[in-house]
């Protein structure tokens, strides 16, 4: 059922980094708030919403009227919903938009959609003139806690996923909660995932409240407030010691070697989404962990069965319509993470919240552990 709309003080995340820094706001109702807020960084802009055409069907009125009213110019840009947007030609179809609609340096360009538009449209903006100003308002839970913040932008190619793109952090990200009554169930709970993920990583009390309140945080009540400040909180700490990805951030990698295999493999459909294959994943590295005893079995179960608990897929075989060998499987893990010197990057652990980067793990044995999980 749909939660009231209440408007509680917004929670204020901030990013530090120098000249760069920015906020991230976070609260029901907060899309009545934007054009203030756009007006406050920028009295004179020009606004050019880019969305997709399902999240626009929603919320693209709203967002209008909120600029409007600011006293802001504002105009829009329709793509298909969808990865497959994360294309060179909808990123020339969105440059070409926003040049012709003479959108120049000093305007704000707002990302109003999942990852697939922050990512897209947070492209555009740091490509055309050379970068213009963007202001995340991201409408997934995935977006809300992970994608909208710390800068990555970019496109997939036809050789891999996310392969084009530029750091071009926004100016501002506004996460209104309330657009997640909208979001199918399905999308919500693989989002969900990403927010699991902060505790895996780096925040064993987190994980514990996790498991008592996910019902709250599913049902739209006062913790999804909470998990979404502290996922934030956690994400915006990572970025400001290591913006650029030279060592700590590549922690929120966790469970995405083994996930982008089997995402990958599922040829980035919706057989299996993102934050699925990312739960996956991290049960997986869990289990890995434990089979290299790093970590005891006892830990990997609890990861897992919380996931699950969810509805979350956590073994091989949960995977719609099967995955590939494990000869297929090694060669995606492969080029996914460049073999340097014989060995791969994983991202393993002592435990729940004990996250940690193994440079030196030797496919062999990946390939044994992955053998082993396939023939369950
Ligand atoms: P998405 O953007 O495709 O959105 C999922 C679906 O939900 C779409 O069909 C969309 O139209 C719909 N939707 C969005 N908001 C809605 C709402 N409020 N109500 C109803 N429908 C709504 O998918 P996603 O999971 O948000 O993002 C996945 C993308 O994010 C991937 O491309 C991934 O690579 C990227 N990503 C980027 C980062 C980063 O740091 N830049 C991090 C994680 C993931
Ligand atoms: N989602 C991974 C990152 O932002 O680094």
């Amino acid at each position: 059922m749909t939660a009231p709309l209440r408007m509680n003080d917004p929670i204020v995340v901030p990013v530090t980094l120098g000249t760069r820094s920015y906020e991230i706001v976070i609260g029901r109702g907060l899309i009545a708030t934007l054009g203030t807020r756009i007006a406050m960084l920028r009295p004179e802009a020009k606004v050019a919403i880019v969305t997709d055409e399902t999240v626009a069907k929603h919320y693209v009125k709203p967002v209008e009227a909120a600029v409007a009213a600011a006293g802001l110019t504002v105009m829009r840009v329709l793509v298909p919903p969808g990865e497959r947007s994360k294309s060179f030609a909808t990123f020339e179809q969105v440059c070409e938009a926003l040049i012709t609609a003479r959108v120049e340096r000093g305007d704000i360009v707002i990302a109003l959609g999942g990852g697939v538009i922050g990512d897209l449209a947070g492209f555009a903006a740091a490509a055309v003139r050379r970068g213009i100003d963007y202001v995340q308002v991201p409408t997934t839970l995935l977006a809300q806690v992970d994608s909208s913040v710390g800068g990555k932008t970019g496109i997939n190619s036809a050789q891999g996923k996310n392969q084009i793109g530029a750091f071009h952090q926004p100016v501002l990200v506004v996460a209104d909660t309330a657009v997640l009554d909208t979001l199918p169930a399905r999308e919500f709970r693989a989002g969900y995932a990403e927010v699991v993920k902060y505790g895996l990583i780096g925040d064993a009390t987190f994980f514990s409240w996790l498991v008592s309140n996910y019902q709250d945080i599913f049902a739209g009540g006062p913790a999804r407030e909470h998990a979404i400040a502290t996922s934030c909180r956690a994400k915006a700490g990572i970025v400001a010691r290591d913006e650029r990805e030279i060592g700590e951030r590549a922690l929120l990698n966790l469970g995405h070697t083994f996930g982008h295999a089997f995402e990958a493999a599922a040829g980035f459909t919706d057989r299996l989404l993102h934050g699925e294959a990312v739960a996956l994943g991290m049960a997986l590295a869990y289990d890995f962990s434990a089979h290299k005893g790093l970590t005891a079995k006892s830990e990997a179960a609890r990861a897992r069965t919380h996931l699950a608990a969810v509805g979350l897929p956590t073994y091989v075989n949960q995977v719609p319509g099967g995955v590939p060998g494990v000869d297929a499987l090694m060669d995606l893990i492969s080029q996914d993470k460049k073999v340097k010197r014989g060995k791969l990057t994983f991202i393993l652990v002592h435990g729940i919240g004990q996250a940690f980067i193994e440079n030196n793990v030797d496919p062999a044995e990946v390939r044994a552990f992955l053998t082993e999980q396939l023939s369950r």
